[in-house]
């Protein structure tokens, strides 16, 4: 690669402002992890602010950018179902996006941070009626409808609100992809969205009610995609139901939803995200020439490619062991203070992640390790196969990178384990952003024999 030419893949699995000090020390955003510790404890996730404020507002100038050259304009969502907390909704907010939720809850958070309902779009394949009126009634931005039955829903909430609310269609492209490569299949078998065949009959009955607007067809292919082709082939098969919809009215968007991939081990090499909007811009003004259509406006809702990478978690080593393997080898287990009930990842989809012990430098070998939890299951392991210094020992400070998008979403109180602290920190400042849980948490819901609490 020429010196001079910006690099098409996205590396850095850590944070991205993140360095070791000649002490020895490692720092986030210039607060040493030791600091960090001491104060909040562990498990710990810690979030590089500057780098989730600067990765939204990259994201988004990186799709409103590459759809002005092709005449569009972009809505960029940050899909929160990653991860959300008042704090990170103000700085997506700030950051001049506008928020995907999929539920009440994470409607809830949005709204009490302060982010106007019409900047929010409501998706989910079940959203109550009571979800839908709230967020109707407080004037949301789009619903996504998912079903039939949610048109009806949704006009009749509409209607009561008096209202008329924008809705888009979600719509199963028949693409799926995956880290690294895509799949179209022609027989979906799948929750979300209608097929292709029957959105021009749902159009039809979303545009024959006055308390509706349509904007478009919506369709997300899967998330932690490499590859450009599955983006491309999906945006080329919603224009063909796009075009087809034209002949009836309006259709002023099509989102493509999110998916874009991060790195979570040396060696991922995701495309940069410059890259993929420029190939889906392409692939649109190509495709809508061809069918002589005008260039719709188009809407992106990226999630973990904002928050990822910037997150990591921090865990105590607790104990070591090493364990003989009936080949005649042995390995050693590293087990730290957290583990599924605060990255469920691995043990779902054996997902990857990189460790490194933090708290201080060391110049013993590496030896092969599995980081596991403290959990009571066999299958919590956090980082199969890891190679940590062979003096590793109790008291260490364990670092899990990228932890930052479907971690603390995903987290539960397995074992009756508390869920860790939020901490974000930015320009030598840390603030804690969720509180750690606490025992008393746990029992205030678990109620005594004619304890009747709402
Ligand atoms: N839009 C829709 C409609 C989605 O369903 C999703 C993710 C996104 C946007 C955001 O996708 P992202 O840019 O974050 O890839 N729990 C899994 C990921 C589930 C993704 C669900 N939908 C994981 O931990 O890998």
């Amino acid at each position: 690669m020429s010196a001079n030419r910006a690099p098409e893949v996205e590396t850095g699995v850590w944070p991205a402002h993140s360095s070791w000090n000649d002490a020895g020390e490692w720092l986030i955003a210039g607060v040493p992890v030791s600091d960090l510790v001491a104060q909040y404890g562990t498990p710990l996730y810690v979030l590089d602010e500057q780098q989730i404020r600067d990765r939204a507002l990259r994201i988004r100038r990186a799709f409103e950018a590459e759809s002005a050259r092709i005449g569009a304009h972009a809505h960029v969502y940050y899909a929160g179902k990653a991860l959300l907390t008042r704090s990170i909704a103000r700085w997506v907010a700030e950051a001049g996006l506008k928020i995907d939720v999929a539920s009440g809850g994470e409607y809830a958070i949005a709204r009490s941070a302060g982010v106007a309902a019409e900047k929010l779009g409501f998706h989910g394949n079940n959203k109550s009626v009571a979800e839908i009126a709230v967020a109707v009634e407080e004037g949301v931005g789009s619903i996504v409808l998912d079903s039939a039955i949610e048109i009806e829903r949704v006009a009749a909430a509409a209607e009561r609100a008096g209202r008329r609310q924008a809705v888009r269609l979600r719509v199963n492209s028949g693409v799926h992809a995956s880290t690294h490569d895509f799949l179209a299949t022609a027989h979906e078998d799948q929750k979300f969205g209608v097929t292709i065949a029957d959105a021009p009959r749902l159009v039809a009955r979303i545009r024959s009610f006055d308390s509706l607007e349509f904007l478009g067809v919506h369709c997300h292919i899967g998330s932690q995609i490499f590859g450009i082709d599955g983006f491309v082939e999906s945006a080329r098969r919603l224009l063909k139901l796009h075009t087809e919809l034209l002949h009836d009215g309006p259709v002023p968007e099509l989102n493509l939803g999110g998916g874009f991939g991060i790195a979570y081990r040396d060696g991922d090499e995701p495309p940069r995200i410059e890259h993929i909007a420029r190939a889906i811009a392409d692939e649109v003004e190509r495709t809508c020439r061809d069918l002589a259509i005008p260039i719709p406006d188009l809407a992106f809702e990226p999630g973990r490619w904002i928050v990822g990478n910037a997150g990591i978690t921090l865990y105590e080593v607790g104990t070591t062991k090493s364990v003989a393997l009936p080949d005649g080898g042995a390995r050693r287990y590293v087990s730290v203070d957290g583990g599924m009930s605060d990255n469920a990842r691995p043990a779902l989809y054996g997902a990857e992640y990189t460790a490194c012990i933090v708290n201080r430098t060391s110049s013993a070998p590496p030896t092969l390790s599995r980081v596991v939890g403290k959990h009571c299951e066999t299958g919590d392991i956090l980082v199969p196969e890891s190679w940590l210094p062979d003096d590793t020992t109790p008291g260490d400070i364990l670092a899990i990178a990228a932890t930052g998008a479907y971690c603390y979403s995903l987290s539960s109180n397995y074992n009756a384990l508390t869920r860790p602290a939020l901490v974000a920190v930015r320009e030598g400042e840390s603030r804690l952003i969720v509180r750690r849980e606490t025992i008393d948490d746990l029992l205030s819901r678990d109620l005594e024999p004619g304890e009747q609490r709402a």
